[in-house]
């Protein structure tokens, strides 16, 4: 018998909005209710995609070329990791997905959206994320943050105005997609960001242990 389809979760935000702080709770929370969770990350999640990542965060290139590669990266992931675990019924939680590509390439770098979302037809027709947690700050918040952790890649040393246009343009994705989307306030302390996301998350475990068969 076929599987049931396992449940495609994303996390967002900019860097320094403490999306790593809930990264390995969130996988844990959902292995610990008898669900296989598979935890990865983009750009990276495969040999190939983790080259890809080194060469796209610490290297000057054209935004074109930047946007193709994160899409690359993006493609081998989905083929050989995301959907066979989706397939097989297992979780997946992903550390970043299109919406940053959304977010970074459209809005901070200003391609804008219609160059994104035709990769995103091309690359993913079909595959959305059942949900997504966007881990919201002001500006301030995440320079004081990141300011505070190790090195900074070269998304990291950008300056103000890209991380206001990147953080509206997560905005824009969220109003276009309020169900998947969710916003969690994430200058809240870090156990109530987490009681938010414990009662989201179950929510979508009763549902998906609920649910019938792929083809019911
Ligand atoms: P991030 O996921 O924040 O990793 P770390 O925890 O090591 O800081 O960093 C990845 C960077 O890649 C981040 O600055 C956003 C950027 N990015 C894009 O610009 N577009 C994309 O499509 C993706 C997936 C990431």
């Amino acid at each position: 018998m076929q599987s049931k389809r396992g449940c495609f979760i994303t996390l967002e935000g900019l860097d320094g909005a403490g999306k790593s702080t809930h990264v390995q709770w969130l996988v844990e929370h959902i292995a610990a209710q008898g669900i296989t969770v598979v935890c990865t990350r983009e750009p990276g999640g495969t040999e190939l995609g983790e080259q890809l990542r080194q060469m796209v965060l610490s290297q000057p290139m054209h935004l074109k070329t930047e946007t193709l590669l994160m899409f690359a990266a993006r493609c081998e992931h989905i083929a050989t990791v995301i959907e066979p675990a989706l397939q097989a019924g297992h979780w997946v939680v992903c550390d970043r997905f299109t919406d940053a590509s959304y977010a970074y390439q459209g809005g901070g770098r200003q391609l804008g959206g219609a160059a994104i979302s035709a990769l995103e037809q091309w690359v993913h027709p079909g595959l959305q994320p059942d949900r997504t947690w966007l881990f919201d700050v002001p500006l301030e918040v995440a320079r004081e943050r990141l300011a505070r952790s190790r090195d900074l890649d070269r998304f990291e040393k950008e300056g103000d105005a890209f991380f206001e246009r990147t953080r509206q343009a997560y905005h824009e994705r969220a109003a276009q997609a309020p169900q998947r989307l969710r916003i969690v306030d994430s200058t809240l302390p870090i156990e109530s960001v987490r009681a938010t996301m414990r009662e989201q998350a179950q929510r979508l475990i009763d549902a998906w242990k609920a649910s019938g068969e792929p083809d019911a």
